[in-house]
C-alpha cells in the first residue's frame, strides 16, 4: 500500500502530530506491506500566502508561480493509495502552513481528480479545536475528491494517562483496519446530499468563469460532467440528487437575478 503523508507541523515527524502519524503507520504496517512518502508543508516554499493570480484556474495549475514548489506534493497525492493529512491544532484551526497547502490546491475544487481515494485525518492539540481543524480539512480534501475513512484528534498531554493512551491505541488500531479495508475494497462511498450539492456548485463555478479561461470548461467537457449528476459512475441516490438539483436551481436564480443576500451570520 502506497501511503502519502502530508504533515503540517513545524516539529515535523518528531513532534506530537508526527509521532501520532508514525503510530498509525506502524499499525497499518502490521496488517499490510506499506511504502510511505512524507511531505512537510513547512518545507514546500509555497510563499507567505497564495498570490491570488488565479492562473491555476484560468491557465492551468502549471501556470501557478509556485507549481514547481508543490510538484513533489502533487506527485505524492497522485500516487497514493491512501492519504494521511495531519496537523497540529493552532488557534482552533489547522496550522498556517497546512492552510497554505490547502490554498495551493484550490484549483482541485474546480478540477477534482482524487475520487475513490481514501484519506485519514489526524490532529493533535493541547486540549481543544479538533472539530474545527479536522472539519475544515475534511471539507477541503472532499472537494478534491478524497473521501475520509477515519479521523483522530488527540490531546498530547492526555497521553500521559494510561486510560486515555489506551483509548488512543484502540482508535489507531481501528483507523488502521478501516484504512486497509478501504484500500482493499477500492469502493467509493455513495455521494451524500452535501456531496451532490458540492458537485452542482462546482459546475456553477466552472460555468460562471467560462470567459476567464478555457481550462476548467475543457476539463469538465472531456469528462462529460456538464451532463452528469456526479463526478464518477458510482450510484447516485435519487432523493438526495433531487434535493441537490433544487438547491442548485435556487443558487442559479439568486445569481442570475441578483437576489443573493450578503452574509450576515
Ligand atoms: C501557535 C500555536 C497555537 C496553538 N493553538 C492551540 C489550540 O487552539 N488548541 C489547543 O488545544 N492546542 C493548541 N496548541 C497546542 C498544539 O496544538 C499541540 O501542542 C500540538 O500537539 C503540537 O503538535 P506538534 O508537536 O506536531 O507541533 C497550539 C500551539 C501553538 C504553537
Amino acid at each position: 500500500m502506497r501511503i502519502g503523508v502530508v504533515i503540517g507541523s513545524g516539529n515535523g515527524m518528531d513532534g506530537a502530530t508526527g509521532t501520532l502519524v508514525q503510530s498509525l503507520l506502524d499499525e497499518v504496517a502490521t496488517r499490510t506491506e506499506i511504502e510511505v512518502a512524507v511531505v512537510h508543508t513547512d518545507d514546500l516554499d509555497l510563499g507567505p500566502s497564495c498570490p491570488g493570480c488565479l492562473n491555476c484556474m484560468t491557465a492551468g495549475e502549471d501556470a501557478c508561480p509556485r507549481a514547481a514548489a508543490a510538484a513533489g506534493a502533487t506527485a505524492l497525492m497522485d500516487a497514493a493509495d491512501l492519504m494521511v493529512f495531519a496537523t497540529p491544532v493552532h488557534s482552533f484551526h489547522v496550522s498556517a502552513s497546512m492552510k497554505r497547502f490547502v490554498d495551493h490546491y484550490a484549483y482541485l475544487i474546480h478540477r477534482p481528480r482524487h475520487h475513490g481515494r481514501p484519506a485519514i485525518l489526524i490532529s493533535t492539540a493541547a486540549g481543544a479545536g479538533h472539530d474545527a481543524a479536522l472539519g475544515y480539512l475534511g471539507e477541503a480534501i472532499r472537494r478534491w475528491g478524497f473521501h475520509t475513512v477515519g479521523r483522530l484528534g488527540v490531546n498530547g498531554p492526555g497521553l500521559a494517562k494510561p486510560g486515555y493512551r489506551s483509548k488512543v491505541d484502540d482508535a489507531l488500531r481501528s483507523l488502521a483496519a478501516d484504512a486497509v479495508d478501504a484500500v482493499a475494497s477500492g469502493a467509493e462511498p455513495t455521494p451524500t446530499t452535501k456531496d451532490l450539492i458540492g458537485f452542482r456548485v462546482a459546475r456553477l463555478l466552472v460555468q460562471s468563469s467560462r470567459e476567464d479561461g478555457p481550462v476548467d470548461e475543457q476539463y469538465w467537457r472531456e469528462r462529460g460532467w456538464f451532463e452528469a449528476d456526479w463526478f464518477t459512475d458510482v450510484r447516485v441516490p435519487a432523493l438526495p440528487n433531487r434535493l441537490a438539483a433544487l438547491v442548485e436551481g435556487r443558487i442559479r436564480r439568486a445569481i442570475e437575478q441578483g437576489t443573493a443576500k450578503p452574509y450576515r451570520g
